[in-house]
């Protein structure tokens, strides 16, 4: 069974950039020339996901409009023969992907955001991306998790090694060892303090999960914050049918941070294919 679906939380109000973010959706900064949210869906969209649900909020319109057909500047680029343009902004949204927006009234938490998406998607396994954390992989991270979806069959989260003292700012797993990059999750807290913490195994934003896990998140009381947290949902889930996590291969920029933001910013300009060469030499003339 394929992922078909992917759920994006993405009603969250973005407060750490403030005042980029007084106006403008967090998702919608832009990495280099894209928007932070079309570098997620475009990950899930390589890896077969055709069905992208955003869980919205107020003042996210400009997430629908970026996804939705732009006329007055198609026919504008048409009429001027921008063709390379004119490609550039239809494969924003490719014929065969469906946007489907649902609002998350109040912020009540990452797993009151997913269950938001739950009628949309029904009992089938689907994926959750994290638009904040920009992953970078060849194949992709989310297609990587497929990959493992397919062979095991059941929930899979994107993991990484993290600093110890970091561990108030993840997801942290614990389990054993199937092979180098897999492992069956036996425990999963929500920032546990350091001392607290059951590894230094932290949960990227990138998950596959079976429809159990709606149920799960129903039963779990507020969490870490007073929020209704996905990480407990997952908790309660791994009690009822094994859990994987996997450590992807590639790079994860939190662009939930100004500092990882901006590292994103740069070694992406930096791989740029029209930038690239001469951001490089502007960089090694700054830091002479
Ligand atoms: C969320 C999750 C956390 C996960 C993290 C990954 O936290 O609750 O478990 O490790 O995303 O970025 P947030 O960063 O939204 O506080």
């Amino acid at each position: 069974m394929p992922i078909k679906k992917a759920i994006f939380p993405v009603a969250g109000l973005g407060t750490r950039f403030l005042p980029a973010t007084k106006a403008q959706p967090k998702e919608m900064l832009p990495v280099v020339d894209k928007p932070l949210i079309q570098y997620a869906v475009e990950e899930a969209y390589a890896a077969g996901v055709r069905e992208m649900i955003f869980v919205t909020g107020r003042h996210k319109r400009p997430i629908e409009d970026h996804f939705d057909l732009t006329y007055e500047l198609e026919v504008a680029l048409e009429q001027a023969g921008k063709e390379e343009l004119l490609a550039v902004v239809r494969s924003v949204k490719p014929d065969d992907m469906e946007c489907v927006y649902v609002r998350q009234a109040q912020a009540l938490g990452l797993g009151h955001a997913v269950l938001c998406g739950r009628r949309l998607v029904g009992n089938d396994p689907f994926a959750v991306l994290l638009a904040d954390d920009l992953m970078v992989g060849q194949p992709p991270v989310l297609q990587q998790m497929v990959e493992q979806f397919k062979e095991w069959r059941a929930s899979i989260l994107a993991v990484q090694e993290v600093p110890p003292e970091h561990t108030r700012r993840y997801g942290i797993v614990a389990g054993t060892a199937v092979n180098d990059r897999l492992m069956d999750i036996t425990r999963i807290v929500e920032k546990p303090a350091p001392e607290q913490a059951p590894s230094n195994l932290g949960v990227a934003g990138r998950y596959i999960l079976t429809a159990g896990v709606f149920d799960e998140i129903t039963r779990q009381p507020r969490g870490v914050g007073g929020e209704i947290q996905l990480t407990d949902g997952i908790a309660g889930l791994l009690r009822r049918e094994k859990v994987f996590a996997y450590r992807y291969e590639g790079k994860r920029y939190d662009c939930g941070s100004k500092e990882g933001f901006l590292q994103a910013n740069v070694e992406l300009a930096l791989q740029h294919p029209s930038l690239g060469t001469g951001f490089r030499d502007y960089l090694k003339h700054l830091t002479l």
